[in-house]
């Protein structure tokens, strides 16, 4: 098999995350603002969007360079129409091992209840829930179009009848906003087999007016579930894992936390994001992207011809060589500060 790149701090590249659109039916206060994401906002437009045959030409390239898990983002990604379509061709690649990608998507549960036997027929892995409170009047505000929780929790139910699972719920805590929504959510989804993961609100993208002291660190959350249902850490899955996973020692389960704020996971970081307009970000925090939309379909204002399958990897193995991005690492330090000074690419462009 052909050799597979590390960047400059060994790291290889093992995750895929596509962001399929820019766009979300949701406005949640900490990554689409009403007052920035407002009716004049532009969207992209469908042709500036990469076809599921540029995507997944693309990720056929990214397999051969180590790739073996593909996660689709948004925005939110199943208002990208047929969704269930692009899955099904990932799901027709193949590792050098002869493997098909592990296939995964990170969604609000909008529409899920409507999508989620579609999903699993096209042979989708599981499903990850954007869900940041279980009590209604709270999440209609975080998600501030008014949007019911039962309708995510119907989302929910049918990802794990559909037998789209693990399913995994995410909330981001914001200290002062829904921090006292952890133990109502951590005590709903006990012993149900949906994994909950508290995630350290980021400062991702230039909009949201992140501050330190909204960052809960996740060592209270634990102390703060551990001091009522006792809980006990868990072995990583795998390298470079996003989550600390913890168990109840009763037996009801597992939670994560997701703490790039106060324990940066940026060392074994193997996550490469597409973006839906065919830019490669090599960090969430990155302030630019590596254009392969140019390399897919040629570029007539500069004169670039389509390159060939061979000529993309060689180009996206280069990209990934010379990648040394650990924001969360540097956040604090006079690099970090300057790398936030400069603008960075939106949470709901790049999907987190
Ligand atoms: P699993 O494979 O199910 O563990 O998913 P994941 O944790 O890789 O992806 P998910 O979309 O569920 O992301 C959970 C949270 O972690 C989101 O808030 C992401 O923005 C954040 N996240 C994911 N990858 C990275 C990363 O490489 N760096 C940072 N700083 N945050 C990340
Ligand atoms: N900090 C942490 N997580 C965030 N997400 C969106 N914005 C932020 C932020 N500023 C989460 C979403 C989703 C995941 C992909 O990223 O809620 O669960
Ligand atoms: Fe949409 Fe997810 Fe951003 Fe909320 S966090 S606005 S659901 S993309
Ligand atoms: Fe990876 Fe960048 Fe996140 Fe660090 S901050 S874990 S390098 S995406």
């Amino acid at each position: 098999a052909p050799q597979q790149p590390t960047d400059r701090f060994h790291r290889p590249l093992h995750d895929l995350r596509i962001s399929v659109t820019d766009r979300c039916n949701f406005r949640c206060t900490y990554c689409m603002p009403k007052e920035i994401f407002d009716k004049h906002y532009e969207f992209l437009s469908h042709a500036d969007l990469l076809s599921f045959e540029e995507i997944t030409r693309a990720a056929r390239i990214f397999m051969s360079l180590g790739v073996r898990k593909i996660r689709l983002t948004g925005g939110e990604p199943l208002l990208r129409k047929n969704l269930e379509r692009l899955v099904e061709m990932l799901h027709g690649l193949r590792t050098p091992e002869g493997l098909a990608p592990e296939l995964t998507l990170t969604t609000n549960g909008s529409i899920l209840a409507r999508k989620a036997t579609l999903l699993k027929e096209a042979r989708l892995d599981r499903v990850t829930v954007s869900l940041d409170a279980l009590d209604d009047a709270a999440f209609r505000q975080m998600n501030d179009v008014d949007f019911p929780v039962a309708e995510v929790l119907r989302g929910i139910d049918a990802a794990l009848a559909a037998g789209l699972g693990p399913v995994k719920v995410n909330m981001v805590v914001k200290r002062g906003t829904n921090d006292a929504q952890i133990l109502p959510m951590a005590e709903h989804f006990r012993g149900t087999g949906v994994v909950l993961r508290f995630i350290e609100y980021m400062d991702v993208g230039n909009t949201n007016g992140w501050r330190m002291d909204e960052v809960l660190p996740s060592q209270q959350v634990i102390d703060r579930i551990h001091a009522v249902h006792a809980l006990h850490p868990l072995e990583p899955h795998s390298a470079g894992e996003t989550a600390q996973r913890w168990a109840y020692d009763d037996g009801a389960g597992e939670i994560g936390v997701i703490s790039s704020v106060t324990r940066a996971f940026c060392g074994d970081c193997n996550r490469a994001r597409l973006s839906m307009e065919g830019k490669l970000y090599l960090c969430l925090f990155a302030t630019h992207g590596h254009d392969v939309r140019a390399l897919l379909r040629g570029d007539p204002r500069s004169g670039l011809a389509p390159v060939s399958d061979e000529q993309l990897r060689a180009a996206l193995a280069q990209v990934w060589t010379a990648r040394d991005d650990r924001y969360s690492l540097l956040r604090g330090t006079a690099a970090g500060l300057a790398q936030r000074a400069e603008r960075r690419v939106e949470m709901s462009y790049i999907g987190g």
